[in-house]
């Protein structure tokens, strides 16, 4: 590109700083990686300090890669079924945590092509339903969309059906949807709605299956939302990686824009750019605003003081996406879906040593066995460990198999749910690889803000590296007092819950941490 028409784009870019990323990306795609000249030419144009554009692009993975780089993904289901060989084969690929399509592992993405191409396991469920693909918004209609854009249920009813539903958080943090929207209703106007479309959990690929599948399902539940808050504006945060999730949303808002429901509301997607911690709730609003993606400090929770400093009702997809149906059918029928005393169902995200890994909706209290065996064809080998919920929810040993995925079930295990991301790992694969990945993992992904996620993320992986020498120079004391420096100040959920990989493995493999010593 030219100079006179980079300067074109550029007077053609909006000026506010929340654009900032919006800005970054759009230069990276029509003009390329984001260089230093390019970083100040942006914070020129729109008045910000050069150097805290240059902090912004240097925080996330990808914005000084080219659009069409090639992605090898080496999370810690990819690293076990060959991530590693395809990214010694790819010369000039660039290694990736989580491109969160683990049922197609190992994944490389070229630009916006997956390769190989999606094969949905198709599965029915009842408050979901990925069985169905809505094309257009005429077919989700046609299976009963829409009816209550069309007639809205009041503000009392909807919190008292998510309430009796015992809808939590598919996020990940489990917090009771109905009191989060009773919270923020409580909250003066203007108020916001934020849709958590991040999904960077290694192991979670169930918001990408209701993206992809019934984008229009996710559209009516936020602008259901919007109504509920009355927020003038809602957006959709999604990650840079999920290129179909992306044209299905756009293509799906503008035929409700088209059809008159939007209202004269305004309802946006904001592409990340290669960073897993922006997935964190204050963490995603500060990068909507256009810095560093840093968890803030809490209290103040974003219900009261959210995007912009506004009351904001952030949610995750898969939260949304069950809200048309337990308003349509009431919280009591979807509270009874679930299993074994647990409410409703969820969708779990399948992967690793199962026959046909993929994303189905099952009952809350399923064991893993039950779900693998009902729902993934079955096991594809001796098992020799099982992530229940994506990388900080634990590491199990194979009697865990039968265990109810409850908070109540796996705390006796020492783990959680998490994102019901279900990683099945074959006994050839040592746990001590899994939990240094894992550790890895965290490490890299850490934002740094505080000293013992910063440092004891590092200091654990190193120890994980150490051991599968058959060294150790740090002792067990130590290991102990990091894991309890991580759980009690670092300041949001990553450094608090990465210790929880850990402490199950030296729990269920006691001899692979013998060399630390008592
Ligand atoms: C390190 C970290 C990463 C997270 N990533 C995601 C994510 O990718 N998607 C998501 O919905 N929630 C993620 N969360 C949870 C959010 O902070 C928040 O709890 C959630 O968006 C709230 O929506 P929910 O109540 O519907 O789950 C993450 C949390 C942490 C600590
Ligand atoms: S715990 Fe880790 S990821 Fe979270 S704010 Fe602190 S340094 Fe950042």
């Amino acid at each position: 590109m030219g100079v006179l028409q980079l300067a074109t784009l550029l007077s053609e870019l909006p000026r506010e700083r929340t654009r900032l990323l919006d800005n970054l990306g759009r230069v990276r795609r029509d003009v390329g990686p984001i260089t230093p000249e390019l970083s100040d030419a942006i914070a020129d144009h729109m008045s910000i300090r050069r150097g805290e554009v240059h902090e912004v692009v240097s925080f996330y993975s990808f914005l000084q890669l080219p659009v069409d780089v090639v992605r090898v993904c080496t999370g810690p289901v990819c690293d076990c079924l060959g991530g590693r060989d395809l990214l010694a084969r790819e010369p000039g690929a660039v290694e990736v945590a989580c491109l969160g399509h683990c049922d197609l592992a190992p994944v490389l993405t070229r630009g916006d092509e997956i390769v190989p191409a999606v094969t949905h396991a198709t599965n029915d469920g009842p408050a979901i339903g990925l069985g169905q693909r809505d094309e257009t918004i005429d077919d989700y209609a046609a299976r009963g969309g829409l009816e209550l854009l069309r007639e809205p249920p009041s503000a009392e009813r909807i919190v008292s059906e998510l309430k009796t539903a015992g809808l939590t958080g598919y996020g990940g943090a489990g917090f009771p949807a109905g009191l989060k929207w009773e919270a923020v209703a409580r909250e003066p106007s203007p108020r916001y709605v934020v849709v958590n479309a991040d999904e960077g959990e290694p192991g979670t690929i169930k918001d990408r299956y209701v993206m992809e599948l019934r984008p229009h399902l996710l559209v009516e539940a936020t602008l259901l939302a919007m109504r509920f808050a009355e927020a003038e504006e809602g957006y959709v945060y999604l990650r840079e990686e999920y290129a179909t999730a992306r044209s299905r949303l756009e293509t799906a808002i503008g035929e409700f824009r088209d059809a008159g429901l939007l209202d004269g509301r305004r309802l946006e997607l904001v592409i990340g750019a290669g960073a897993y911690i922006a997935g964190e709730e204050s963490a995603l609003l500060e990068s909507m605003e256009g810095r560093r993606a840093m968890p803030r400090l809490r209290p103040p929770f974003p219900a009261q003081v959210g995007y912009l400093g506004r009351p904001t009702l952030i949610n995750n997809v898969e939260t949304l996406a069950h809200i048309p149906a337990i308003l349509e059918n009431g919280g009591e029928w979807w509270a009874g879906l679930g299993t074994r005393g647990a409410s409703g169902t969820r969708l779990w995200s399948v992967s690793g040593a199962v026959a046909h890994p993929g994303c189905y909706e099952a009952p809350n209290g399923i064991t893993v066995r039950e779900l693998v065996d009902g729902h993934a064809g079955g096991f594809a080998a001796e098992v020799g460990a099982v992530v229940p919920g994506g990388a900080a929810s634990g590491i199990l040993p194979p009697t865990a198999l039968d265990a109810p995925l409850t908070r109540d079930g796996l705390a006796e295990y020492g783990a959680g749910v998490g994102s019901a991301a279900v990683q099945v790992f074959p006994a050839t694969y040592s746990p001590l690889r899994l939990l240094a990945e894992t550790m890895r993992f965290f490490a890299e992904e850490s934002c740094q803000k505080c000293t013992p996620c910063r440092i004891g993320n590092r200091a654990l992986h190193h120890v994980c590296v150490e051991l599968e020498r058959g060294e150790a120079a740090m002792r067990r004391d130590k290991v102990d007092e990091w894991l309890l420096a991580m759980e009690k100040t670092s300041i949001c959920g990553l450094g608090q819950a990465s210790p929880v990989p850990v402490r199950n493995a030296m729990r269920w493999w006691p001899e692979l941490f013998a060399p630390l010593g008592g």
